[in-house]
């Protein structure tokens, strides 16, 4: 039988929740202040080199999800707003951190988060912690959210204030 696998991990236990963020909606909020329930320290990392073609700028995804731990969670010190270009497992390990935390939506999320994380495993041994965020916000994605401020609709409550804010700009200038 193979030996349970026990590691020494570090006694601030830091995790990256890692996205492309266009924008943060409330649930990704929502899994952010269920990881900061669980670990010492979380890193919201804006992954930079992104395969998509976000709407915001890298500045301004950084801006608005930093605006929205203000606003949503203000007494939450040990959340951080951060970016990084590259691999995450090399983020990871460079911020020392003992996991990446993911949100599971539906049942086609699996695969994709599924392939990530043992690819991530395969890199760096890094774990993947799953959470499942408020079934209110199952159903969310940024691209719909984008989609639907374009068209006006009423996104107060899916957004925090500042996005929601930042998205009446972005479609009025358009
Ligand atoms: N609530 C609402 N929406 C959520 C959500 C939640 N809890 N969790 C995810 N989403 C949405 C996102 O808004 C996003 O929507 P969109 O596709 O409409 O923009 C979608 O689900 C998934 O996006 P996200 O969680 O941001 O992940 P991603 O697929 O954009 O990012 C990275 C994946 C950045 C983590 C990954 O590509 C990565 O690690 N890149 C770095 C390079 C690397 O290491 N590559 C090798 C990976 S093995």
């Amino acid at each position: 039988m193979e030996p349970a696998r026990i590691q020494l991990v570090p006694k601030i236990r830091k995790v990256i929740y890692p996205g492309t963020f266009d924008p943060i909606t409330n649930g990704h909020l929502d899994v952010i202040g269920r990881a900061a329930d669980l670990f010492d320290e979380v890193i919201v990392a804006l992954a930079m080199n992104s395969t998509k073609a976000p709407l915001f700028s890298e500045l301004e995804r950084i801006d608005l999800c930093k605006e929205a731990m203000k606003e949503v969670m203000p007494h939450s010190g040990h959340i951080r707003v951060d970016s990084f270009s590259g691999l995450l497992v090399d983020y990871a390990k460079k911020e020392n951190a003992i996991a990446i935390i993911r949100g599971l939506r539906v049942l086609s999320d699996f695969e994709y988060e599924f392939q990530m994380a043992l690819m991530n495993r395969k890199l760096e041994d890094i774990t993947t912690v799953f959470v499942m965020p408020n079934e209110k916000y199952t159903y969310l994605n940024s691209t719909i959210i984008r989609e639907l401020a374009k068209y006006g609709s009423d996104i107060s409550g899916f957004v925090p204030e500042c996005v929601n804010k930042k998205l009446k700009e972005k479609f009025s200038k358009k």
